[in-house]
């Protein structure tokens, strides 16, 4: 069942992993998309032996990534990296991407900046851990 998928996932790439009942209320509620990735770099929403996930909202103007996570053995292939090719590729120039993310995620800020994205605002000491939250967002180039 992909609550159940979904949630054994966040238990293995985050650190302070949305509960259960959190995720329900995204996919149920919010209307958040959720695609998983394969070790072949297939973005599908089938959950048989998923490498990765990406959950995500859509907005009237682009998107808003809440997730990307990708298991730790399948780290630096690149599968975050289609993730973020593959949703650019949904939008309409003009659209943006947006995030946040903890200003501690080394790995996340660089994939991010690699990819265009830029700080809008920051939330300070906004984490359990006491780390920022940066507000991240990738403008589409207009036609
Ligand atoms: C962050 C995360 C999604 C990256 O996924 P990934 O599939 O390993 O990333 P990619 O292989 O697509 O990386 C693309 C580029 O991002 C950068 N990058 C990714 N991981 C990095 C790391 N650990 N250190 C430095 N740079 C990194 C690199 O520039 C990389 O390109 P390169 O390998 O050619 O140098 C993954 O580490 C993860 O799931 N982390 C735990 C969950 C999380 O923090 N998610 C993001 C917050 S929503």
């Amino acid at each position: 069942m992909l609550l159940q998928k979904l949630n054994e996932l966040e238990e293995i790439c985050f650190p302070f992993p949305y509960r259960e009942d959190q995720l329900h209320s995204l996919l149920t509620i919010a209307k958040a998309i959720c695609l998983f990735i394969n070790k072949q770099g297939q973005i599908t929403e089938s959950y048989e032996q998923p490498c990765g996930y990406v959950l995500y909202i859509p907005l009237d103007d682009g998107i808003e990534i809440l997730r990307i996570g990708i298991l730790p053995e399948y780290r630096r292939k690149h599968l975050a990296w289609s993730f973020l090719q593959y949703l650019a590729n949904t939008l309409s120039p003009g659209d943006r991407i947006l995030l946040e993310v903890s200003s501690l995620n080394t790995a996340a800020m660089e994939l991010y900046r690699k990819a265009g994205f830029q700080v809008l605002r920051k939330r300070a000491s906004y984490y359990q851990d006491g780390s920022d939250a940066l507000i991240l967002e990738k403008k589409l180039l207009p036609n």
